[in-house]
């Protein structure tokens, strides 16, 4: 079977921030003498250039620029990103441009000069409106600042934009985190991303763990949280995305339809399909800011082919966070296999109620939701 095209993205890491926060395990630093925005600037054009071989004039329908925090560079930066992207690339009429923002680095004129910029998205890291719960959690915003910023979004001509809050916080109860639901949603954010404190290795949280709530609260937590969004007319599409309708993010959903994205910039990774060669590509930048801009280096760290294999366990790693039905024939498409290939796997997950199968699409049951990695585990080759 022959591979087909998916749409394609674009993401551009910015990988600094003004502190490291205790529970964050991204590729970011914080700024200690500076942040050379000009020479990073043009590394990641000349990184883009480099990769542009691989996709050609495929048109590119949304960017992510993430991080670190991205609104830790001026406006003109960002515009100067922008154009050179436009310049190389075939970017559709209606592109997304998605900024991540820390709501400490918010001011009006700043945030006005990156939708001139082409920004049409903004993705406001909140994580909770409780002062005491932001200073634990090492944020450099208070409540005000994070309402102002969430004022801000909804001020400018923007397309949408995202409020990211966090929940399962040192010593939370259940009415703390509604209360944060219920302030960002007198916001009228048109996206919110939700997500359950994780402990990762390797953080100031893992060396000194905070204690977190009970299981049976953060169960609690999460099924009351969803009733809350629903009923203020939030849909749940993927695990912890939530949109008005017409807002899902179309750059996170292309990752999780297991489409293709280049990835320029510190740590960042792009996966790429060369449908004429019948191979799909995975690709990783060098991830240290300093290595990165070692121009004798290359910006390369790996570039490997994804084994026939490995696709199965890697597309539904991603498919199966969407709560949509999946089509039997995106799967053939995107993974280049039969579907008759991964026949034991889809039949022994409908037998354990993990997924319904209606002979064209696969849709995944709130027990395959609740028990993903064990769903999951059934198609590793
Ligand atoms: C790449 S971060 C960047 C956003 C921006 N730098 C900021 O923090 O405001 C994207 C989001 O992931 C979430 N996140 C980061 N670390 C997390 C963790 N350990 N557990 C759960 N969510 C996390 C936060 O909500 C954060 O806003
Ligand atoms: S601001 Fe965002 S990216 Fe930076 S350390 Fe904090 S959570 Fe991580």
């Amino acid at each position: 079977m022959s591979l087909q095209l998916p749409p394609l993205s674009l993401y551009i890491h910015i990988p600094w921030c003004i502190q490291k926060c205790p529970y964050c395990d991204f590729n970011s630093h914080a700024v200690k003498q500076g942040i050379p925005e000009q020479e990073y600037i043009a590394h990641l054009l000349a990184d883009l250039d480099q990769d542009l071989q691989l996709v050609g004039q495929r048109p590119v329908t949304s960017i992510f620029i993430g991080g670190g925090t991205p609104s830790v560079f001026s406006a003109a930066g960002i515009c100067r990103i922008l154009e050179g992207v436009k310049q190389r690339l075939n970017c559709t009429e209606d592109m997304e441009v998605t900024m991540e923002a820390n709501p400490g680095t918010v001011e009006a004129e700043r945030f006005a000069g990156y939708v001139s910029a082409g920004v049409t998205r903004f993705s406001i890291g909140v994580q909770s409106f409780q002062t005491a719960q932001l200073k634990a959690l090492g944020r450099i915003h208070d409540c005000d600042e994070a309402i102002r910023a969430a004022k801000l979004a909804s001020s400018l001509p923007l397309a949408s934009f995202n409020l990211d809050l966090m929940h399962g916080l040192p010593g939370q109860d259940i009415s703390g985190a509604l209360a944060d639901l219920h302030q960002a949603i007198a916001l009228s954010p048109p996206h919110l991303s939700w997500y359950q404190l994780t402990i990762e290795p390797n953080t100031a949280f893992a060396s000194r763990p905070p204690v977190l709530p009970a299981d049976d609260t953060l169960w609690d937590i999460q099924q009351q949280g969803l009733a809350l969004l629903q009923q203020h007319g939030y849909q749940q599409y993927e695990i912890s995305a939530y949109a008005k309708p017409g807002h899902q993010c179309r750059h996170n959903l292309n990752y999780w339809r297991y489409g293709d994205y280049l990835g320029i910039g510190c740590g960042a990774h792009g996966k790429i399909t060369l449908a004429t060669r019948n191979a799909i590509l995975r690709t990783v930048k060098i991830k240290h800011p300093k290595g990165y801009m070692d121009i004798s280096r290359g910006y390369l760290d790996s570039k490997e082919q994804v084994p026939a294999e490995d696709r199965p366990f890697e597309f539904f790693m991603n498919r199966f966070r969407l709560l949509e039905p999946c089509p039997h024939s995106e799967f053939s498409a995107y993974t280049g296999l039969p579907v008759s290939g991964i026949a034991p796997a889809i039949n022994a997950a409908v037998a354990q109620q993990l997924l319904l199968d209606s002979g064209q699409h696969w849709q995944i049951t709130d027990k395959g939701a609740r028990y993903l990695n064990d769903l999951l585990t059934l198609f590793i080759d």
